[in-house]
């Protein structure tokens, strides 16, 4: 097509009017949030991104999906109130036909490509949370997808989902080209504004808007957030009011058995494993030991700590709400964890030793050794503080959710810090 005659050009462009401010505002938001987000996508996937950044990408990343998501719903509902301004007066019908298809296609994928990555989230093993702008009193749902389907319809949605949202998120490249080429046409051999009908340049005349089409839109984005956080915040208390009662599945404060009565009021029992950058700090609350020890006789020395799983925790709100379940602890299935140790020797310092046992955790028990300090203090109570590394993913634990250790540290460093007093005492 022919550059049109200058006159024809001049009246017609006296009668072309650019889209309404609301549309603008509306057209370069939802493109910066694609583009960031198809930049995001990619390279979060990559591997290349450290540790300590990659979980944090991949929520942003769900975070501006689902705006773009809400924000489309508010496009379509300003295009319903505001039709967009009628095309270039040059263009053939073939030309129009074409930049309609890829308007369509647009909004298609601004609906399919956010829908998808939430059904994948939805469909993961891994159960990571989502919370909009990673702030924990705006929790996203997952769709019911991991529970209503069997676990290998569950893998195959997941890839079909992840094959999906990768390849049409890729789509909005395409598109992109197309789009671009149409507008830089209309510039160059039309010579009819192009660009500055999406911009306030231009000299266009503005297209009158509706005066309610801001609420419209407005309701429609915030109708999508809002019924999704409605949701979140009902699924999680739900979730809060059936998890079990930790506090009522504890074992008996003291010991037993053994030589020593562990104050527990005075011990603690804890953990520690780095998550997303940081070092997170876990509690276990319900435990009971049963300890015969006396640096005189390492060789009759013995302990065994019964642990309650379900009183073991986190707190984090991505971390938290998993360490009990199907890829955490699985308490249900595993209420104890056990420690035996009979090994017991002398370390180079002074009140230093080294103990060595099994572990009993999630149903595999396997070796560990427990260095630890032993110090006895004038009234007869004894200190020990000692801390032992495990191998998370030796116990099957975040194998879903992260067995490479890309965020979640594999080593869990369990310490303890306790008061015992001689039996009898
Ligand atoms: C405008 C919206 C979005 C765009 C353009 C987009 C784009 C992308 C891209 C390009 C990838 C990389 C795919 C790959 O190389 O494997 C990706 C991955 C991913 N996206 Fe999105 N995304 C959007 C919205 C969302 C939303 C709303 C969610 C979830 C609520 C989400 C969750 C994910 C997840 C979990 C992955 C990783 C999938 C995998 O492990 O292969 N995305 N996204």
């Amino acid at each position: 097509m022919s550059a049109i005659p200058q006159s024809d050009a001049r009246e017609w462009r006296a009668a072309y009017t650019r889209y309404t401010t609301g549309a603008i505002l509306l057209h370069w938001a939802i493109a910066l949030l694609i583009l960031a987000n198809i930049a995001g996508g990619l390279v979060m996937t990559s591997g290349l991104v450290a540790e300590d950044y990659s979980f944090g990408m991949y929520q942003w990343h769900k975070t501006i999906g689902l705006l773009v998501l809400a924000l489309t719903v508010a496009r379509i509902l300003w295009r319903i109130a505001n039709p967009p301004p009628a095309h270039a007066p040059t263009m053939t019908r073939g030309e129009t036909l074409a930049a309609s298809a890829v308007h369509i296609a647009f909004y298609a994928l601004m609906l399919a490509v956010p829908l998808l990555g939430w059904l994948v989230v939805s469909a993961s093993a891994a159960q990571v949370p989502t919370y909009l702008f990673m702030i924990d009193a705006l929790p996203w749902p997952s769709l019911p997808i991991r529970e209503a389907v069997s676990e290998t319809t569950r893998e195959s949605l997941e890839a079909v989902f992840e094959f999906s949202h990768k390849w049409l998120a890729l789509a909005f490249l395409g598109l992109l080209a197309l789009h671009i080429a149409g507008a830089v046409k209309h510039a160059l051999v039309d010579r009819l504004p192009s660009l500055s009908r999406m911009t306030h340049g231009g000299g266009l005349a503005r297209q009158p808007s509706r005066p309610a089409a801001p609420f419209i839109a407005a309701a429609g984005f915030v109708a999508v957030l809002a019924a999704g956080l409605l949701i979140g915040q009902a699924k999680t208390a739900n979730q809060a009011a059936t998890s079990p009662d930790v506090s009522a599945s504890g074992e008996p404060a003291q010991a037993q058995a053994g030589n020593w009565i562990v104050d527990r009021e005075a011990s603690r029992l804890g953990f520690t494993v780095s998550f997303s950058g940081k070092s997170l700090t876990g509690t276990i609350s319900a435990w009971s030991a049963d300890v015969t020890f006396s640096p005189d006789a390492l060789e009759d020395a013995n302990a065994i700590v019964t642990v309650q799983t379900g009183s073991i925790a986190v707190e984090d709100s991505f971390v938290g709400p998993q360490v009990q379940g199907a890829d955490g602890l699985k308490s249900d299935e595993f209420p104890q964890a056990r420690l035996v140790l009979s090994d017991f020797s002398g370390g180079a310092a002074a009140g230093s030793y080294l103990a060595k046992g099994t572990l009993t955790l999630r149903g595999e028990t396997l070796p560990i050794e427990v260095p630890f300090t032993f110090e006895e203090v004038e009234d007869g109570t004894a200190m020990v503080k000692g801390r032992a590394e495990i191998d998370r993913t030796a116990y099957g634990i975040g194998l879903s959710n992260d067995p490479g250790g890309s965020y979640l540290g594999k080593s869990v460093a369990v310490s303890f810090d306790l008061k015992a007093r001689p039996s009898g005492t």
